[in-house]
């Protein structure tokens, strides 16, 4: 069992898994236990420190969740963050009050101190706020750390109890110097040592999927995306031969995607790879189709009924492996947390309810960039990890309105001249994930000297470290200007193209 790292204290967030994340990321370990875990659930862990999470509650509402037991006689310094914070805030007996107005997103705050929790951070910082509630501003036995632009508590200790609070969210990247304030929680105050790497994750997962399978045998769709590859090789490292991998073409794929996957994953994995060409009926099931939604569920049940065909065929098989990660998850679920239905990600909520298979997920609890880090760690080579990522669903979630094969034909081209322009101009390893969308509307143009109604395009680049978050990328104009150019010359039936920039919140990435 590791130790030596931090218990997490689940609040219900949804950006909990996100500082577990950023722990990892620390190379130091992390658990996150529901906040009604007993005293030796987190004894087990030999923890250094205690987080205790955000969570959608208000502390001042009757039934909201408490402390689990006495935390304080553990002797352990402890961070609340947000609805943490607020925990702490009331167990220690100060008042806390309904903010006048809930405040969301960017803030700005003064730290008191460059020392402790702020150590190497500016005194005027930006954070990412989301709360409702604060800590009267009165109190006096509490040691404001840190006050936000409009003169309110943001941080502060309990020093008698070696508590730290923040009422903003350290965890997200719009919090600038978040990344040094959970360092010096680890690192100063709880003492952790930088000793959990790739290599130890690696062996807990193949344990964790041996345990899951037993002496099962493991049926896995690969897409030639760096989740379901990473999975595969895990699953592969795992079982071996129990293992067999199935590539659905759904005819939703980028041009050349089917055979860069055959190549790419042929030669690290002993699993056998099947191929299986599904396009003319995955286009038949979303015929007449535009809402996004039914499209994904369509999608979804689709590629199971191809697994289970193949399954019949080479089987049995008891379960299904599949690349999940924590954010398709997250966005996937309604319940259990503040989070509502963003999206259905296929691989999460379009699985049938009467599916055959047990699930296999060994990442479902990690990010996309520690994805990547474990594929280094497998020995997966760097084109194929540095992919951007690619949805489940393909195209059918680029192309707004109805999935034909002449709008998947027009969108293809455009996209392989976007993304091949990003390769040229070196800026493909800039961007986080580039993608084209084709809209269901039409627009006029004029083209020689004829009026043309054709299809607008819209490009997207963004940053992103883990997909929860991502800011539009100010992709050079001339660069711009290129493609737009390309794309309208080259792709009849093309004649704008416009460019997003929007974040994420409050877009997503995808438009579907
Ligand atoms: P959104 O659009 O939700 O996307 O901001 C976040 C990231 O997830 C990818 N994505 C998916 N990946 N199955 C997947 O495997 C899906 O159904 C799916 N939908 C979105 C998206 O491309 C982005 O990287």
């Amino acid at each position: 069992m590791p130790s030596g790292g931090i218990v997490i204290l689940d609040y219900g967030s949804q950006f909990t898994q996100l500082i577990a994340r950023r722990i990892r990321a620390r190379d130091v370990f992390s658990q996150i236990l529901a906040c009604t875990a007993t005293r030796e659930d987190v004894l087990e862990f030999e923890p250094r420190g205690i987080i205790l999470s955000g969570g959608p509650s208000s502390v001042r509402e009757e039934g909201a969740p408490r402390l689990p037991f006495d935390i304080w006689s553990l002797g352990l310094p402890v961070l609340g963050i947000c609805y943490g914070m607020q925990l702490i805030a009331l167990e220690a007996g100060f008042e806390v009050v309904e903010a006048g107005e809930a405040e969301y997103g960017y803030a700005s705050i003064t730290t008191r101190s460059g020392e402790g929790l702020f150590r190497d951070t500016p005194t005027e910082q930006q954070v990412w706020m989301s709360h409702g509630d604060k800590v009267s501003a009165d109190e006096k036995n509490l040691e404001v750390l840190a006050m936000s632009d409009n003169s309110e508590v943001a941080a502060f200790a309990v020093p008698d109890r070696n508590a730290y609070c923040v009422q903003f969210h350290p965890e997200v990247h719009h919090t600038t110097h978040g990344a040094q304030i959970l360092r010096n929680f680890l690192f100063d105050i709880c003492g952790c040592e930088p000793n959990w790497s790739a290599g130890d994750i690696i062996d807990q997962m193949v344990a964790e999927i041996r345990k899951t399978v037993g002496q099962g045998r493991v049926i896995c769709g690969v897409s030639g995306g760096v989740d379901s590859a990473v999975a595969a090789c895990l699953i592969d490292r795992a079982i071996g031969d129990r293992l067999f991998c199935v590539f659905v073409d759904n005819g939703l794929l980028r041009a050349g995607e089917a055979e860069n996957v055959v190549e790419l994953l042929g030669e690290h994995l002993t699993a056998p790879l099947e191929f299986v060409d599904a396009g003319d009926r995955f286009l038949d099931r979303l015929a007449g189709i535009t809402e996004p939604e039914e499209k994904r569920r369509r999608i979804g049940n689709l590629f199971i009924e191809i697994f289970e065909e193949v399954g019949d065929k080479n089987g049995p098989f008891e379960f299904l492996g599949q690349g999940t990660l924590y954010p398709d998850r997250i966005e996937s679920s309604s319940t259990g947390g503040p989070s509502d239905t963003i999206k259905t990600h296929h691989n999460v909520g379009g699985l049938p309810e009467d599916m055959k298979f047990g699930l296999v997920e060994p990442l479902g609890l990690l990010f996309k960039d520690e994805v990547r880090e474990i594929g280094y760690a497998l020995g997966l080579p760097d084109r194929q990890l540095k992919r951007h990522p690619f949805p489940g669903p393909g195209l059918g979630v680029r192309i707004l309105g109805e999935v034909t094969r002449e709008r998947l034909d027009l969108l293809r081209q455009a996209d392989k001249i976007f993304i091949d322009g990003l390769h040229q101009w070196n800026l493909y390893d800039d961007v986080w994930q580039a993608l084209v969308v084709l809209l269901p509307v039409r627009s006029v143009g004029v083209m020689g000297d004829a009026r043309t109604y054709g299809h607008p395009v819209v490009l997207r680049a963004v940053t992103s470290t883990d997909g929860m978050t991502a800011d539009w990328v100010d992709l050079p104009g001339d660069f711009l200007k290129e493609i737009s150019n390309r794309i309208i010359n080259a792709v009849p039936g093309i004649n704008r193209v416009a460019y997003d920039i929007s974040s994420k919140p409050p877009s997503t990435i995808e438009w579907e």
